[in-house]
């Protein structure tokens, strides 16, 4: 249940995991996984806008994803130029508004443009919001908040004791979505691999053993059929969310 009682979640967080085994599975090189990847986060992205989901957010790549075998890394930032290339203006037709979190400064300046144009193409997207996270890690994203509070307190703009929960959340990645309802990892691990660490404070959690590029609307909707089973307490009591949330 979301926040507002609606049992669909309005911002879904993904680790899309098991494209490796995907492709070992078939014997086939890893990077043939990634491409399958890439044709799931299509079917996501449509399952998505079909069911009303308002925002969704995917982990494509992590800060540590840069240490996999050069080829690998090569066949993902080819995939992800393509998908600027190809998909952006799609994206902008049907409304989705697309964005990115992680440390941009470590890409060539090619994928860094793209990503520009990008976001610029799809501004006015209002039927969802997509966000890529690529060069993310939820340390990194915490630590590079903490620096633009600091830079803030030294500048003389912000007292260190003004800095709470609210003023902190406003420099973190995804600043601008409500947090995410319910956090979905496929490929059978159960952790959360650095992903949004202080964004999912209250997600509900959700583990399929299904690989990444096997995910269709059928996964998807049994994901939120479950979340839609969970009783969201918020740190509070059965009885007083059945009361109502207090503002
Ligand atoms: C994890 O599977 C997946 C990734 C590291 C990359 C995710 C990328 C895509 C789905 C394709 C491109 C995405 C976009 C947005 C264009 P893994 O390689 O860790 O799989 P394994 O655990 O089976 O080895």
């Amino acid at each position: 249940m979301r926040e507002d009682g609606s049992s669909i979640p309005a911002h879904i967080a993904i680790v899309m995991d098991g494209n490796g085994r995907w492709a070992k599975a078939r014997g086939r090189p890893r990077t043939i996984g990634h491409r399958a990847g890439a044709r799931a986060v299509n079917r996501c992205i449509d399952w998505c806008v079909a069911r009303g989901v308002g925002a969704l957010t995917l982990f494509a790549f992590s800060s540590e994803n840069w240490n996999r075998p050069a080829e690998e890394v090569g066949t993902l930032m080819q995939l992800f130029l393509r998908a600027l290339d190809r998909e952006v203006d799609d994206l902008g037709r049907r409304g989705i508004r697309l964005g990115f979190i992680g440390d941009r400064e470590a890409f060539g300046a090619d994928i860094r443009d793209r990503m520009a144009r990008a976001e610029s193409v799809t501004a006015n997207g209002q039927a969802m919001r997509l966000t890529i996270a690529a060069s993310y890690g939820g340390r990194w994203d915490i630590i590079q908040a903490a620096r633009r509070m600091a830079e803030a307190a030294v500048r003389g703009e912000i007292e260190p004791g003004q800095i709470d929960e609210r003023r902190f959340a406003t420099a973190l990645g995804l600043a601008d979505l409500p947090p995410p309802d319910l956090f979905i990892r496929t490929g059978g691990d159960k952790r959360i691999s650095n992903f949004l660490l202080w964004q999912l404070a209250y997600a509900e959690l959700y583990f399929t053993p299904t690989l990444w590029p096997d995910v269709d609307a059928e996964v998807l909707d049994r994901a939120v059929e479950d979340y839609g089973r969970r009783e969201r307490r918020f740190g509070l009591t059965s009885e007083q969310i059945a009361r109502g949330l207090p503002a």
